[in-house]
């Protein structure tokens, strides 16, 4: 194990907590957990950079993707694509604490204590249930696990102690009614077990558009552009990008505003080389397709180490579990910590008490 750990970059000693700040976040994967450069940009990215300073909690949030499918083969076969595109994303695992939430059972045993500090109306105002109510569902037929998504968002925050929660827009209300849960946990109990989590949300890149250029870059909007699909597919993509509408020959003066080849182009092209095929974009001294097939290039390029990894991880089932063997044990430390806190705090640990994480 040790060995395995050192290949994988991964320290297997007790975390250097005084020196780096705390990190975590979750990926739900609801989706088909391909990621493409959408999320690579908006997300992984940040927390690559994140992860060279911080200590990283990680999580696929597995238990949180049951409130919308509920298809056996689809959650397994989403959580494992999750895994391997995150896993080979991801540059080194040296301070990251990579795991899977069902892996830990401690998430739904806070979940379910801090049900009792969480008034209804807390979750009454949550986005994602306020939101399926207007897709016409009724109130009572909306599942309870949706409804207490945000408990279970909680209870993943709350037993790492993280400094900061790195997330998309869309979840900062569920970190801020998280710190809102931890205050009344604290005050109900008058005992400081939680610390109030802060949000964090990379400004610059937080909205990727599509290659259509108008919506956010999704799969289901099929205006994506993939990192671990084949190069043909991928190469499709870039040629369907949205360049400038009103340039009709390589000769007629271009426009970069707005030409999601160089919105794509400024994050994957070399600085130098980009600003040349601006400048002559604007000439009208190349053509569409020139700059596609740089785009493509530059994305192989900066796929390459990523796409190789992905290859060996999907051929090597045995790593991957065991990469999560050893985030789940890490994971469960941390969080049987917290637990016994919170156990202690609440009344259930007693004189007649016998049990213990272990
Ligand atoms: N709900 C988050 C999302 O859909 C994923 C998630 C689950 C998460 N648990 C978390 C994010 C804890 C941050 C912290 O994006």
């Amino acid at each position: 194990m040790f060995e395995f750990c050192r290949t994988y970059g991964i320290k297997y000693d007790i975390i250097e907590k005084d020196v780096m700040k705390r990190i975590l976040s979750g990926i739900t994967p609801s989706g088909d957990g391909s990621l493409h450069i959408g999320n690579y940009l908006g997300a992984v990215r940040q927390f690559i950079e994140l992860a060279r300073d911080h200590e990283c909690f990680l999580m696929v949030a597995d238990l949180h993707a049951l409130t919308t499918i509920q298809n056996k083969e689809m959650l397994k076969r989403n959580t494992e694509t999750l895994i391997l595109n995150e896993l080979a994303l991801l540059e080194d695992l040296k301070n990251i604490i990579f795991f899977r939430q069902s892996d830990v059972p401690m998430h739904t045993e806070c979940q379910s204590i801090l049900n009792n500090v969480t008034p209804l109306g807390l979750l009454k105002r949550a986005h994602a249930y306020k939101d399926k109510l207007q897709k016409d569902v009724m109130e009572d037929d909306i599942n309870v696990g949706l409804f207490s998504y945000p408990m279970l968002m909680a209870a993943d925050i709350l037993l790492y102690k993280p400094d900061l929660v790195p997330v998309g827009k869309d979840q900062k209300q569920h970190v801020e009614i998280t710190r809102d849960i931890a205050e009344r946990f604290n005050k109900t109990f008058q005992k400081n077990v939680f610390k109030l989590p802060e949000p964090y949300i990379p400004e610059e890149v937080a909205v990727i558009p599509g290659t259509d250029g108008k919506r956010k870059m999704s799969k289901s909007l099929g205006n994506l552009i993939s990192i671990f699909d084949d190069e043909t597919v991928i190469k499709k993509q870039v040629m369907g990008t949205y360049t400038d509408p009103t340039r009709a020959h390589a000769t007629d003066r271009g426009h970069i505003e707005g030409n999601m080849v160089f919105t794509y182009l400024d994050f994957f092209g070399e600085k130098q080389k980009v600003e040349e095929y601006k400048k002559r974009y604007q000439e009208g001294k190349i053509s569409d397709i020139e700059v596609k097939e740089y785009l493509f290039e530059s994305l192989i390029k900066t796929f390459t180490v990523a796409r190789e990894r992905y290859n060996d991880l999907k051929a090597h089932p045995e790593k991957v579990k065991q990469i999560l063997e050893v985030g789940a044990a890490r994971a469960q430390a941390v969080s049987a910590a917290t637990m016994k806190e919170v156990r202690e705090a609440v009344g259930l640990t007693n004189s007649y008490s016998f049990f213990h994480y272990s």
